[in-house]
């Protein structure tokens, strides 16, 4: 393990345009830099790069963070890797606790084993181009399916003879203990071939190494199944893995968009017609990991599946996981009895994609007309579909986003925006009342390694509500903000209290009203820090243990209001008027006093229920709802006063 203080030296010592220089070509641009995102496709620039606070965020996608996340995002690896990069790109040496016997051992026996595996590959690959048998069937099977041999390189596949023993002698000649053979399930238990006479499918990991196999028979065979697959095993989680993913993720992350489809010809198809940015679940149903996997790439992903009602039933399981991750989804049936990889054969590839593009419907639109189509003319059903699609709009986390599909889905179902947003509102409020059944108190949400939290365009803080919104998601983001950009400032020195103290103090009798669970925690989480002496600086938040509230810091300390364009001559004028050491004070006065109207608003409402229906408390009720409205009448006064 890496020591700590080693890791601190990384970060005290990269300097984010140096680590982002050797990537991108970076234009400075007043005290920051700019270029193109090396992360999605763009022509003009809105990657920037602030050496001041040693982050980087692009304005086109989200991505945004120190030179740690920098490197694991760019590069795909994991933190320790990134850390290595870094410590030899600047000559430290890191000092690291000694490993024992045992781990040393682990780590050679996954050597091992991704060398059997590679040595099983390569014999299979043999066994299809330089056996007579192997080009008689399993390269004329595989030409008869269209594939090119450069294709059948590329993903590496293979072929099998009708023998026990082919795979065990061949590695037993070359010095491979067939116990490693065993536990990759390349042999079965009583150590004969457990692949025989099919054409074979490997499978790699992120950095192209073969971790499993699939093989396919090739005549119809009603009592086999048509494809077997390699075990789970120490280096094969099946959960975890997408079949593709490293051919595909360069072009995955070039067009910004993952197709994903079922079958494993699915994906060499596309690829061999130049549709690169695919990968396949394979047989197995979709997983929260493999999506994560995906996010890491590009946060749209664009479903291609089978117009069957298999393929619907499947997609829809998928496209609610996806959602939940917070990723853009799309979704693509393709005609009746066609799977990609026949359909691309069929027309070609500029005709598939001119048809993803034309048949491509956003998740709500798909379920809604779906569920129209159902419901028919029967107007109970029909009323239905509101609840249904209010379910699905819960999911989603992103507010931005959310908004995005309320306001489809007024237009699709022709309801008025009050009643779908009840609706919505009540969804999620079940839904976090169900995860804090499951989870405790404090729901951990956002449990993705990489959320991507989009950036609101923001200047001041403004008096008048959002329009639509699910609860005071974006007032509790605007405290968090305040917290990250200024918590350790004093907020009175004279009484050194610190602005995260200022927060904490006026806002503990809300935050078990916060709507937002993630930002609930960052607030709770920080400040029980801060009581045991941690500074809240914005390194505490770039560098926290958890990478979602990393990213989180980001996102907040990149925000517009530094970048853009006019803020160079915004920062002069506030200078002029010697404002920038009391903006913050005035900052965090307001989002407070917002957050604080807000929730009190509603604890008026709650109020007010109370006072329907509980009658033998009616005179306390009624004084406690004049107090509410009087603190709800002043904060309101007080920022109509503040706030120009
Ligand atoms: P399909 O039956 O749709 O096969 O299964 P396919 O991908 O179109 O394969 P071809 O074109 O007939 O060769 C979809 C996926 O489900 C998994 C495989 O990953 C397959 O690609 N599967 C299917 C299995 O693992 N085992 C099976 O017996 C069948
Ligand atoms: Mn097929």
């Amino acid at each position: 393990m890496i020591l700590p203080a080693s890791i601190q030296e990384v970060n005290d010592t990269a300097k984010i345009e140096d680590v982002v220089g050797d990537f991108v070509n970076l234009k400075r641009r007043g005290a920051n830099y700019s270029g193109l995102c090396p992360f999605h496709n763009e022509k003009t620039p809105s990657f920037n790069v602030n050496p001041a606070r040693n982050i980087f965020k692009c304005f086109g996608c989200g991505k945004a963070g120190d030179p740690i996340t920098f490197v694991m995002e760019h590069e795909q690896v994991s933190y320790v890797e990134a850390v290595r990069y870094l410590a030899k790109k600047y000559r430290i040496e890191l000092k690291e606790t000694e490993y024992t016997d045992q781990q040393r051992e682990a780590q050679r026996e996954l050597d091992s084993l991704y060398l059997v595996n590679q040595f099983a590959h390569d014999y299979f690959q043999q066994q299809l181009f330089e056996t007579d048998r192997g080009k008689s069937v399993g390269l004329a099977y595989f030409k008869q399916r269209g594939f090119r041999e450069e294709t059948m390189r590329n993903f590496g596949l293979g072929f099998t003879q009708n023998e026990w023993d082919g795979l065990l002698n061949t590695a037993k000649r070359a010095g491979y203990n067939p116990d490693l053979l065993k536990k990759l399930g390349l042999l079965t238990q009583s150590e004969r071939d457990f692949f025989r006479d099919r054409v074979m499918f490997s499978i790699h990991n992120l950095t192209g190494k073969v971790i499993a196999f699939a093989g396919r028979i090739m005549n119809k065979d009603p009592k086999q199944p048509k494809y077997i697959n390699s075990p789970e095993t120490e280096i094969y989680l099946k959960s975890k893995v997408l079949y593709g993913m490293f051919q595909a993720k360069k072009a995955i992350r070039q067009f910004d968009e993952c197709l994903l489809v079922e079958g494993y010809t699915d994906v060499i198809s596309l690829h061999q017609a130049g549709i690169e940015n695919v990968v396949a679940s394979s047989g197995t149903a979709l997983t929260p990991d493999q999506i994560r996997l995906i996010k890491r790439f590009t946060p749209n992903i664009r479903f291609v599946y089978d117009g069957d009602a298999a393929g619907i039933k499947a997609a829809l399981r998928g496209l609610d996981l996806a959602l939940e991750e917070d990723m853009d989804v799309r979704l693509v049936l393709l005609p009746n009895q066609e799977d990609p990889d026949s359909f691309v054969q069929r027309v070609g590839a500029d005709a598939f994609k001119e048809y993803l593009v034309e048949n491509g419907k956003d998740i709500v639109q798909f379920e809604a007309e779906l569920l129209l189509k159902e419901a028919g003319n029967d107007p109970t059903k029909r009323a239905g579909v509101l609840g249904q699609i209010a379910k699905t709009i819960a999911k989603i986390r992103n507010p931005l986003r959310r908004d995005e599909y309320l306001k489809v889905t007024r237009q699709l179902l022709a309801v008025d925006e009050g009643k779908l947003l009840h609706e919505v509102n009540r969804q999620v409020k079940q839904d976090l009342e169900k995860q804090q059944k499951l989870h405790g108190a404090t729901p951990n949400w956002d449990e993705n390694e990489d959320s991507s939290e989009q950036e609101m365009p923001r200047s001041r803080p403004q008096v008048q509500e959002q329009t639509i919104s699910i609860g005071d998601e974006f007032q509790e983001k605007d405290l968090i903000r305040v917290l990250v950009h200024f918590g350790d400032e004093m907020y009175d020195a004279e009484h050194k209290v610190t602005v995260a103290q200022f927060i904490w103090l006026n806002i503990q009798d809300v935050v078990s009203e916060f709507d937002n669970a993630f930002y609930r925690r960052v607030l709770e989480e920080s400040m029980g820090q801060a009581q045991q002496g941690v500074a809240l600086n914005h390194g505490f938040f770039l560098q926290h243990k958890e990478a979602d509230i990393r990213q989180l810091a980001a996102n907040l300390l990149s925000s517009p209001y530094e970048f853009s364009e006019g803020w160079e001559k915004r920062r002069e004028i506030l200078l002029n008027q010697k404002m920038p050491e009391v903006n913050f004070q005035i900052d965090a006065n307001l989002v407070i006093k917002q957050l604080k109207l807000r929730k009190i608003g509603r604890i008026i409402r709650q109020n007010q229920e109370k006072i329907k229906t509980n009658p033998e408390d009616l005179m306390d009720l009624l004084r406690l709802d004049q107090r509410l409205k009087e603190m709800r009448n002043s904060l309101a006064k007080e920022l109509g006063m503040v706030v120009v």
